[in-house]
């Protein structure tokens, strides 16, 4: 269980959300907008919302923040039933953040940063202090913005500000609805790397909604397809869902190049690598050959004294030589972290002018990636994906 500690020392962290039976239907209107939604949100992950204009997203996002009350079903933020709290109280736990990060246009950076500092009646130092900190966690510079107004700041920046603001009472909650969703592809990215390693420091339990499946297999631990009502269509992590969509809804949210987001999500350590036949730069020659022989290898990987992968070896080259394999050798120009995602390997092998790259994890020889690597990778993540298929299932699929 994630530590919950809201002192004044470290940030709290995520708790855990559960919708149970959780019913919206806004008045006059025939459907639900969000009909009897069961789900968990683990503490201190980041569960991507992914579905269609219209299924429920904002709705679903509304009543955990209490903006709207339910029709039928429960709402408990870290075991607590949010209706039992006072909304104040509730708004302190639970931080949300729109597009354009819904900043009040006549309010300065610093007054729309204190929000929620003052509704919680904080002194003016302590808030003051808090309005820096917090622009300063989101990159923008307190001295320079705290006195602007909306106006004045490109999309990115106004971004930040409501994230800035979402994280002044430091809720161990936040919620994110298309937050990103109207500043251009570059910032975007940007913001979502900066979400990641915000997220990294804090530890928040961070629900976002996006239409983009892109940003959720970049952002998500786990991914949640919703279709119409909010119904869960599959809720898993994004690699099980790139490897064995639930049907074909989920397939439509995939779209092109599933195999390509699938890699992207894998990390070359974590697959099985070749393991080559290596030697110390010191070997003799001969002894090499041999080897490679047995193993009917074409090539040997040489390894400093650090075990870093320094230099082909050719079967060919040390042919009848004597004396330091090193001596033979042709130098390795391209080698790979094992923390590297699998596309960046297949991009490292299409670069190479060999076929295979050596993998390291702390400059350390790890083994050795190759076409057929990635492709028994992607097979095995199939398999894997197809054994945890049933629980990844939500109720809402047919
Ligand atoms: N205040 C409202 N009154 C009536 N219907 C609404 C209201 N807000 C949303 N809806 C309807 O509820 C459904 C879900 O809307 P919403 O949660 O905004 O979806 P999303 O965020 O996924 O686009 C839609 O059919 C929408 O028209
Ligand atoms: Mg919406």
């Amino acid at each position: 269980m994630a530590d919950n500690g809201n002192g004044s020392g470290g940030a709290a962290h995520g708790v855990e959300i559960e919708l149970r039976n959780l019913t919206k239907k806004y008045p006059g209107q025939a459907k639900a907008a969000v009909d009897d939604v069961t789900m968990t949100i683990p503490a201190g992950e980041i569960v991507a919302l992914v579905g269609p204009s219209g299924c429920g997203k904002t709705t679903t996002m509304k009543l955990i923040n209490r903006l709207i009350e339910p029709t039928s079903g429960e709402i408990l933020i870290g075991g607590e039933d949010a209706r039992r709290r006072p909304a104040d109280i509730l708004r302190r736990h639970v931080g949300y953040v729109i597009q354009q990060g819904g900043l009040f246009p006549h309010m300065s950076i610093a007054e729309n940063v204190s929000l929620v500092p003052k509704m919680l009646k904080w002194d003016k130092k302590r808030t003051a202090e808090r309005v820096d900190e917090m622009l300063e966690l989101v990159g923008l510079d307190p001295a320079n913005y705290r006195d602007r107004f909306p106006r004045q700041l490109s999309g990115g920046q106004q971004q930040r500000v409501g994230v800035a603001r979402a994280l002044a009472a430091d809720p161990p909650v936040l919620l994110m609805d298309e937050p990103f969703g109207a500043v251009d592809p570059i910032t975007r990215g940007r913001l979502q790397d900066e979400l990641l390693r915000l997220q990294e420091e804090l530890h928040k339990t961070i629900v976002f909604v996006t239409h983009d499946f892109d940003e959720a297999v970049k952002l998500g631990d786990r991914i949640a397809v919703l279709s119409e009502g909010s119904h869960i269509v599959q809720y898993a992590e994004p690699a099980e869902i790139l490897a064995r969509p639930a049907n074909d809804f989920v397939r439509g949210f995939i779209g092109e190049g599933g195999a390509m987001k699938l890699l992207h999500v894998t990390r070359i350590a974590d697959v099985d690598l070749g393991a080559g036949v290596t030697a110390k730069a010191t070997d003799d020659a001969a002894t090499v050959h041999s080897r490679l022989a047995e193993a009917e290898e074409p090539w040997a990987v040489v390894l400093d004294k650090n075990s870093s992968p320094v230099q082909w070896a050719s079967i060919e080259d040390l042919d009848g030589k004597t004396g330091p394999v090193s001596e033979y050798g042709t130098p390795i120009t391209t080698t790979i972290s094992g923390r590297a995602d699998l596309q960046a390997g297949l991009e490292a092998l299409l670069g190479s002018d060999t076929d295979f790259v050596p993998v390291t994890r702390r400059r350390q020889y790890i083994g050795l990636v190759s076409l057929n690597t990635v492709q028994s990778a992607i097979q095995q993540l199939r398999e894997q994906a197809k054994q945890a298929a049933p629980a990844s299932v939500g109720e809402g699929s047919a």
